[in-house]
């Protein structure tokens, strides 16, 4: 049977993901937008590039649900990017009402599938997925932590000038400020980074890692990171979709696990054909557990902010 991804949002994320999604030929897309014409020359595009590449998928753009009917994953990109000088809570309010939006109509054509949430602020965007469409926590997912590690990955590959593949790292927490790299479960094949580098490199990294989007805002100027951000979250849509159990940091919403209750947090989970199926609670030490309560805190604030409003 063949399968269909929905990506709402044809801006330099959205389309991105959806071009991924097809090159990779793991399933038919369809990118919806607001802005009348976008999604369908984009989308366009994409299919008139595939004799050339070589991949077997429709892609359709649309401004409409209807052709999203029966989606096996709803990727959601849509609102607006973050501009210099704007933190990502800044973002919290304007795209509440985008994510609210694309959720009702997504979630209505299709009730079984899996969203997976992009726009930022992505803890709060969760949880108003989450709300509005009531499904299960299994179904709603966050792609923050995949982003987060990659840019890690990246900052210690060529710091040591190591392989990218080599690089396993792990990011924790909210998808902001406050996020948390753990270095004790970070390593090079094996090999943990402290035995790699000093103390004073190893903080270096961890404070680009949490300064990655905005390193790129401030390159761009207009806009925010889409290639990293569109690889990131094709490998949760891969992983789905072949069930292939990756085990990959991503927001969910927690139920008492790591002591958090109703918050969507980062934390490694197994990502399978049913959504998240495992998550991982690892034994934290207490600066660890500290850190990760601070940025527990932080997305409680903005939920906090979106229940007042929506209350
Ligand atoms: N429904 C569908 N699409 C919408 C809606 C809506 N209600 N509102 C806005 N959009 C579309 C815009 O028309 C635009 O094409 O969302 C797209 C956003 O694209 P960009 O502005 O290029 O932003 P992008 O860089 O893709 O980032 C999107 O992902 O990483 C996050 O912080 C980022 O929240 C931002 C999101």
């Amino acid at each position: 049977m063949r399968r269909k991804v929905t990506v709402v949002g044809a801006g330099n994320v959205g389309a991105n993901t959806a071009q991924k999604i097809a090159a990779k030929e793991l399933a038919d897309v369809v990118l919806v937008d607001v802005v009348d014409g976008v999604p369908q020359g984009k989308g366009l595009d994409m299919l008139e590039s595939a004799p050339v590449e070589g991949y077997d998928v429709r892609i359709v753009g649309t401004n409409g649900y209807d052709e999203t009917a029966d989606s096996d994953i709803v990727v959601i990109t849509a609102g607006f990017p973050r501009k210099p000088g704007m933190s990502r809570d800044d973002l919290l309010l304007a795209n509440y009402e985008v994510v609210k939006s694309a959720t009702e109509q997504a979630a209505k054509k299709s009730p079984n599938a899996i969203l997976i949430l992009v726009t930022n602020p992505l803890d709060a965007m969760c949880w108003t997925a989450m709300k509005v469409s009531g499904f299960k926590r299994e179904k709603v997912i966050g792609m923050a932590g995949v982003l987060d590690t990659a840019r890690f990955r990246t900052f210690i590959a060529e710091e040591l000038n190591v392989s990218f593949e080599n690089v396993t790292a792990m990011v924790l927490g909210g998808h902001g400020d406050t996020m948390v790299p753990l270095v004790r479960f970070t390593n090079v094949s094996g090999i943990p980074l402290s035995e790699l580098t000093d103390q004073a490199t190893i903080d270096r990294m961890v404070q680009r890692t949490r300064d990655g989007g905005a390193e790129i805002v401030k390159y761009l100027k207009t806009g925010s990171a889409y290639y990293a951000p569109a690889a990131s979250t094709v490998e949760m849509v891969e992983s789905i979709l072949k069930d292939k159990k990756k085990v990959l940091p991503c927001a969910v919403s927690l139920d008492g696990e790591y002591g958090i209750k109703g918050l969507f947090v980062g934390v490694p989970v197994k990502l399978g054909k049913d959504g998240v199926e495992k998550i991982y609670e690892i034994k934290l030490d207490d600066s660890e557990k500290a850190a990760l309560k601070k940025s527990a805190d932080a997305v409680q604030e903005l939920v906090t902010v979106l229940q007042q409003k929506t209350s």
